[in-house]
């Protein structure tokens, strides 16, 4: 044939294939979420395989190593004792509880590391719920908004206190980041960073991390305050609303199942953008390889490369220890 131009030549060989490399997946793009509890016991989680209900002790441990295989940030979860959640999620600003004590833990054992803290209700809440529940006389339940971002401010403000580096809204409410913000630079915290879950959907793929922290709605479902899977120009507003409200980095989640709502707030906003691989996702592709099926280190990676293509800048990935560690060879 007479072919001038062959795109094979630039795949000829890895040394070319390395300098047309367009995208590159580092262990410094990822963040690791971590479940803790109060009990001494580290629990594994029966839902997500591979992943476990840290003890305090164990949290400080999994963090550590996950650190130093070049992992710069961790985000928490905590299970919340059953007889600690109220209907207004009052202990998420306790300074005593189990987050505040795990931030301080961390922060002592690692000052490098990076610690994100989730802040929401749905642990502490005995509803469920990301926020605050009334019910109306006919029976149907309100997640009340501007009730939900006062608390939503006593709670990053806690975290802030206890040391974390970013605080991280994922309830979806409306007017929460420019609340947070303010409360924290009220309170001396204005180095404090706000990542926002700016496209967060109603999400059949959050299961199993509900399942890890006992935290499914007890009715109704969150459709009213996440987003429907199905529009894309809404994540467009809400990234313009967030990053007017003064949020540092905007998350999109879930990440694999959404790679063009990545795409579409990465060309929106000059800001960091970050996609959290949930737990559903990771469910996939940990049963699909524990049956046999598919090459576990291959698929995770190309997973995570696919969400790094498709404009994220940071991943929230269960497998960002393990990740890690592939990527350094080991
Ligand atoms: C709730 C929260 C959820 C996740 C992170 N924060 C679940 C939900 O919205 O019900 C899901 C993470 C995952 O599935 O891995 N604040």
């Amino acid at each position: 044939m007479n072919l001038p131009i062959r795109p094979r030549r630039n795949r000829r060989t890895p040394a070319i294939r390395s300098l047309v490399r367009e995208t590159n997946l580092s262990a410094a793009d990822f963040i690791l979420p971590l479940f803790l509890h109060e009990d001494a016991e580290n629990t594994p989680i029966a839902s997500m395989p591979g992943c476990i209900r840290w003890s305090l002790d164990g949290l400080v441990k999994e963090a550590g190593e996950a650190h130093a295989a070049g992992v710069p940030a961790v985000v928490l979860f905590p299970k919340i004792e059953e007889d600690l959640k109220t209907s207004d999620g009052a202990e998420c600003f306790n300074d005593d509880g189990l987050v505040p004590r795990a931030i301080r833990a961390l922060k002592k054992a690692y000052p490098t590391l990076c610690v994100i803290t989730d802040v929401a209700l749905d642990p502490y809440n005995s509803d469920g719920h990301d926020g605050i529940v009334r019910r109306g006389s006919d029976g149907s339940l309100h997640i009340l908004n501007d009730e939900t971002v006062g608390v939503l401010c006593k709670q990053a403000v806690c975290h802030a206190k206890a040391g974390a580096d970013i605080v991280s809204p994922s309830d979806m409410m409306d007017g929460r980041v420019s609340a947070i913000r303010s409360a924290l630079d009220a309170e001396g915290f204005s180095g404090v960073s706000i990542m926002s879950y700016t496209a967060k959907y109603a999400s059949a793929f959050y299961g199993p991390f509900r399942g890890a922290l006992d935290s499914a709605p007890k009715e109704g479902d969150k459709k009213t305050y996440q987003m429907d899977p199905a529009n894309h120009r809404e994540a467009v507003r809400e990234a313009i609303i967030d990053e007017q409200e003064g949020a540092d980095i905007l998350m999109v989640k879930p990440a694999g199942p959404y790679l063009d709502i990545i795409s579409k707030v990465r060309d929106t906003t000059t800001l960091p953008v970050a996609a959290y691989q949930v737990s559903g996702e990771y469910l996939m592709i940990k049963s699909a390889c524990a049956a046999g099926w598919l090459d576990e280190k291959n698929v995770a990676l190309e997973s995570l490369m696919g969400i790094k293509r498709a404009g994220a800048d940071m991943i929230l990935t269960y497998f960002a220890k393990q990740a890690a560690l592939w990527l350094a060879g080991k």
